[in-house]
């Protein structure tokens, strides 16, 4: 019946076992930023779903801000440009930055994203993930904050994405390998 469905091959995470953690992390990041009012930056469009219920979790004051990037990273080095294609509205300089990411792979991503805010001079920088991939890294990456770390396999669902399809899905899930190799 439901095409979405019949194409993950198994469900890793459920939307129950999503929702605690999500809600556990929220509260390392509530002690975290105690007293403090940070921009939390939501990375489009992978991250919309984590970002939307993390920050419902969250019960420090904050502002919200929105990125779309991707990286051509050279598949060997730390060189891979980044390219912005929505940049954010907010002046960070001088203010605590959340930057909020669905997964890391080779980390190539956050590696130049961080160096980019970083070099607008704001007074931190951390990095929560949902889903970490360590297998994977080319460049060095260590989020301050994960909530789950997978093995190497390509997932989809809460707010992830093959060719743009299954981000609606409610659970995080296995694709199946004929989907993408066919
Ligand atoms: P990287 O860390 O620069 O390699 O890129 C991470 C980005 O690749 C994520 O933000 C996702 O958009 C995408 N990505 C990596 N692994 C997966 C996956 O398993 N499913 C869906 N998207 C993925
Ligand atoms: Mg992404």
């Amino acid at each position: 019946m439901n095409d979405m469905q019949e194409n993950v091959e198994r469900i890793m995470l459920t939307a129950e076992q999503i929702e605690t953690r999500v809600k556990e992390v929220a509260a390392q990041l509530d002690k975290l930023y105690e007293g403090r009012r940070p921009v939390v930056v939501c990375i489009l469009k992978g991250s919309v779903i984590f970002f939307a219920d993390l920050i419902r979790s969250m019960k420090t004051p904050l502002e919200l801000d929105f990125m779309a990037v991707s990286s051509y990273g050279t598949g060997t080095a730390s060189s891979g440009a980044l390219k912005v294609r929505k940049d954010l509205t907010t002046d960070i300089a001088g203010r605590d930055v959340l930057i909020v990411e669905d997964i890391i792979d080779s980390g190539n991503t956050l590696y130049n994203l961080k160096k980019l805010l970083n070099s607008r001079a704001p007074a931190s920088v951390n990095i929560v993930t949902l889903l970490d991939k360590p297998e994977r890294r080319e460049v060095p990456m260590e989020p301050e904050y994960t909530c789950f770390v997978i093995e190497d396999e390509f997932v989809v669902g809460y707010g992830m994405d093959y060719s743009e399809d299954y981000r609606n899905l409610p659970y995080i899930g296995v694709l199946k390998r004929s989907v993408y190799e066919k």
